[in-house]
C-alpha cells in the first residue's frame, strides 16, 4: 500500500536523523478542521524558475519583499501557516520523525532516501512559491534555481550573502561564503579550483546517467505503507549525491547539528534550501528528458498513490498525490534552459 499523508494532530518529537537525539523543537504543523483533495488550477501562464545568477534586479528586490512578508508573518501570527517558521517546520516534520505513518503507531514517516523523495519536495516548493507569490500578489513569481551544476553556479549565490538582505542566514558555514567553490565531493584536500569544477561535473555526469541504469536507481527505492524509516543507502543516486552535499557545504560546523542547512530539521530556516532544491528539482526534469535504454516511469500504484498534506497560499489544507506532480509544466511552472556542462563530461 502506497504511504499515506500523516495526521496532524499525532504529532510528536522530532529527533535528529543520524543521531537519533531528541531536537529541542516542536515542529508540528497547526492543525486545520477539514481537507481538501487538491486540483491543480488550470494553468494561464507558467512560472519560470530562472538560474539564480541570472536574476535581475527586479526579480530580486521581489523576492527579497516576499520573504520579508512571510518572516513578518511569524511575528503578526506564529501559527499562519504561510510563516517563514511554519514552512521552515514542514521539513522537520516531515523528515525528522514528528509524524507517525497511519495506521502504524511509533513508526515514523521520513521523506528521504526513496522514491518519495522527489514528489515530495516538488509539492512543497510548489506551494512554497505560490505562498511568496500571493503573499507581493504576482501569480508569476517563481522561485529561482541555484545551478551548482554549472561552473558559474559552483558559489554561495552572492543574494544569499547579503547581511542586509531579507534571504541572508547567520548559520552558515563560513569558510564557504564568497568566492569558495562548491566541492560535491566534500574533499578539503583538493584545492585547485578547476580540479574542483572538474570533479564535480564528473559527480554530475555519474549520479544523472553513468551510474544510473533504471528509474528506482535514481528516485530512490520503494518506501510503502509499514516500511522502517529508509537509511541513506536506499536513496537515489541524485538525493544521495550532489542533493546531500550543498546541505552539508552550506551547514555551518559551529553548530552542534550543522544548521542550518546541514540537518533536515533545521534546512527550511535558510531561504537558500529552496533555491537548492529547485535545482534538484530540475535534476529530476532534465534526468527524465534524456534518452535511456530503461523505463523512466513507475507504474507501481503504491508509489502514484502516495500522498501529502500541505496548506496551500489560502491557508486552506489539501492533500496531494505523487501521480499529480509528474508533469511540472502541468502544475504551472518551468525552468530556464541553460547550458548544461556535465552532460558531456562522460569520463
Ligand atoms: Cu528534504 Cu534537501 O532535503
Amino acid at each position: 500500500n502506497p504511504i499515506q499523508a500523516p495526521e496532524f494532530k499525532i504529532c510528536g518529537t522530532a529527533h535528529d536523523f543520524n543521531t537519533g537525539d531528541p531536537l529541542d523543537v516542536n515542529c508540528c504543523p497547526p492543525l486545520a478542521g477539514n481537507i481538501i483533495d487538491y486540483k491543480l488550477p488550470p494553468v494561464t501562464k507558467l512560472r519560470r524558475r530562472s538560474a539564480v545568477h541570472k536574476l535581475s534586479k527586479d526579480n530580486i528586490a521581489k523576492y527579497e519583499e516576499a520573504i520579508r512578508r512571510m518572516r513578518e508573518l511569524d511575528k503578526t501570527d506564529p501559527t499562519d501557516p504561510r510563516g517563514f517558521t511554519q514552512q521552515a517546520n514542514i521539513h522537520c516534520a516531515y523528515c525528522n520523525g514528528a509524524h507517525d505513518q497511519v495506521g502504524y503507531s511509533g513508526l515514523d514517516l521520513s521523506v528521504h532516501y526513496s522514491w518519495i523523495f522527489f514528489p515530495f519536495h516538488r509539492w512543497y516548493l510548489y506551494f512554497y512559491e505560490r505562498i511568496l507569490g500571493s503573499l507581493i500578489n504576482d501569480p508569476t513569481f517563481a522561485l529561482p534555481f541555484w545551478n551548482w551544476d554549472n561552473p558559474k553556479g559552483m558559489h554561495l549565490p552572492p543574494i544569499f550573502d547579503n547581511e542586509k538582505s531579507t534571504l541572508y542566514d547567520a548559520n552558515r558555514n563560513q569558510d564557504h561564503r564568497g568566492s569558495a567553490i562548491v566541492n560535491l565531493a566534500l574533499n578539503s584536500d583538493v584545492t585547485d579550483p578547476l580540479q574542483i569544477i572538474s570533479n564535480n561535473l564528473s559527480i554530475m555526469y555519474n549520479e544523472m546517467i553513468g551510474g544510473v541504469n533504471s528509474a528506482i536507481d535514481f528516485m530512490g527505492q520503494p518506501y510503502r505503507a509499514g516500511d522502517p524509516v529508509p537509511p541513506m543507502a536506499q536513496g537515489g543516486t541524485s538525493e544521495r549525491g550532489s542533493h546531500i552535499s550543498i546541505h552539508a557545504w552550506v551547514g555551518d560546523p559551529r553548530n552542534k547539528y550543522n544548521e542550518d542547512l546541514g540537518n533536515f530539521y533545521s534546512a527550511g530556516r535558510d531561504t537558500a534550501f529552496y533555491c537548492h532544491h529547485s535545482n534538484v528539482d530540475r535534476m529530476w526534469a532534465i534526468w527524465k528528458s534524456l534518452k535511456a535504454d530503461y523505463p523512466k516511469d513507475i507504474n507501481d500504484p503504491d508509489y502514484l498513490n502516495a500522498s501529502f498534506l500541505f496548506y496551500d497560499e489560502n491557508k486552506q489544507l489539501v492533500k496531494v498525490k505523487v501521480a499529480d506532480c509528474l508533469d511540472y509544466r502541468k502544475m504551472g511552472y518551468e525552468y530556464e534552459k541553460i547550458d548544461v556542462p556535465w552532460l558531456s563530461y562522460r569520463p
